[in-house]
């Protein structure tokens, strides 16, 4: 499996067209990967795209005509999804502002409530009943090899598990708000589908506990996202069928459950379309390391910065009209963008003796690439994203 979703001709040909730095998405490896993941789950498995990792507008169009769900997180991903998947659309997030809840509700979007105060403002707001799903922050997770949704400990995200006693009643008094749902997010990146599973049975073990003490009726699990992807290569990518196969066993243990399965995935759908297009501005040696220095860094890929973990990188041969990264010696290059901190990183890895002017491709930075980026900072030029249809 290819960690760049072009290879190298169209590259080349895309940074000469579009200019560099750019990000490059392509629609077919974004079409084949949701249809992938689609084909290999139970019909009573909703996919809802986490818009938060790549909300182009030519990709949500993309994913809501091939029937995705969309979860949001913001009334500007709101908006950006507004019309494109009537009755298809979620809302989490830990800090909803009113004015963004009361959106939710005109547009007739299903709200992930984080807390006692979501479900109180919305019953405020609301004028019929209305079914949310509520978060839960579990006593129990996956361990995270990199901290992101933070583990098991105390969170900003949903209730705690052992405060669901207190909340649910209150809630179950409500006027128009009815828990219909449950959410729960406990995973980031995980590539292992034993362990996303075994979440997964966690948080259907748990709704058949609320069912049973609080009469809970549910219509909605919500398992998050958090399916993973290879960054480095030889990285084994989650095994979708096993995953599949997994979730269709659970709906058979929890007969009692009548409703359907959300997932939520971000990164697995867009990170594998997306290619950042970077050049080489200049190189040098400083005290015994190879740097080369490139148009963007951090403030366009900011992931290596938060995780520690490089996104992968090769040298673009035909733009410079040499078998750059083909057959040539490499060496260790720590590769740093334009920004005036050293903090500008974008990882050391082994590539052909640069020259101002070579391309280098980021692949698998379609997600958490551009929207998670800095682009303002420095003010260099925000980078296009070029939709490759
Ligand atoms: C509520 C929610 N759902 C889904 C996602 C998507 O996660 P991932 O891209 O790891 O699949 C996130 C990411 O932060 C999230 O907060």
């Amino acid at each position: 499996m290819s960690l760049f979703a072009f290879g190298d001709d169209d590259l080349a040909r895309l940074a000469e067209r579009h200019g560099t730095p750019a990000f490059v998405y392509s629609a077919a490896v974004a079409r084949a990967g949701l249809q992938r993941l689609r084909a290999a789950l139970p019909e009573r498995v909703r996919l809802a795209y986490a818009v938060k990792a790549n909300p182009h507008p030519d990709l949500l169009r993309l994913f809501a005509d091939l029937g995705a769900s969309f979860d949001c997180a913001s009334e500007g991903e709101l908006r950006r999804v507004a019309g494109l998947a009537p009755g298809r659309v979620f809302f989490a997030g830990p800090g909803k502002r009113t004015a963004e809840l009361a959106l939710a509700l005109e547009q007739g979007v299903r709200v992930q409530a984080e807390g006692w105060e979501d479900l109180e403002r919305l019953d405020a707001l609301a004028r019929a009943p209305v079914a949310v799903n509520l978060r839960v922050h579990p006593a129990a997770g996956v361990a995270e090899s990199n901290r992101i949704i933070g583990g098991v400990g105390p969170s900003a995200f949903g209730v705690d598990e052992e405060a669901l006693p207190d909340v649910l009643p209150r809630a179950a008094a409500l006027t128009h708000v009815r828990v219909r749902g449950l959410h729960v997010f406990a995973a980031s990146n995980e590539r292992d589908a034993a362990k996303l599973l075994a979440t997964h049975r966690m948080v259907l073990d748990l709704g058949r506990r609320l069912t049973e003490q609080h009469g809970l009726d549910l219509e909605q699990i919500d398992l998050g996202g958090g399916l993973g992807v290879p960054y480095a290569p030889g990285e084994a990518p989650l095994d979708v069928d096993a995953l599949g196969r997994g979730l269709g066993d659970l709906l058979r243990e929890h007969a009692w459950f009548r409703g359907e399965l959300i997932l939520e995935p971000g990164r697995f759908l867009a990170a594998p379309c997306g290619v950042y297009l970077a050049r080489v501005v200049r190189t040098k040696e400083s005290r015994g390391t190879r740097f080369a220095i490139l148009e963007g860094g951090v403030n366009h890929l900011l992931r290596p910065l938060l995780t520690g973990q490089a996104f992968p990188v090769r040298a673009v041969g035909r733009a410079v009209g040499r078998a750059v990264g083909r057959d040539g010696p490499t060496a260790a290059t720590t590769l740093a963008g334009p920004l005036c901190t050293s903090l500008d990183r974008l990882g050391t890895v082994d590539l052909p003796d640069l020259r101002p002017g070579d391309l280098l491709a980021f692949g698998t930075a379609g997600a958490y690439g551009f929207t998670e980026g800095m682009t303002h900072f420095l003010s260099h030029p925000v980078p296009p994203e070029v939709w490759v249809a």
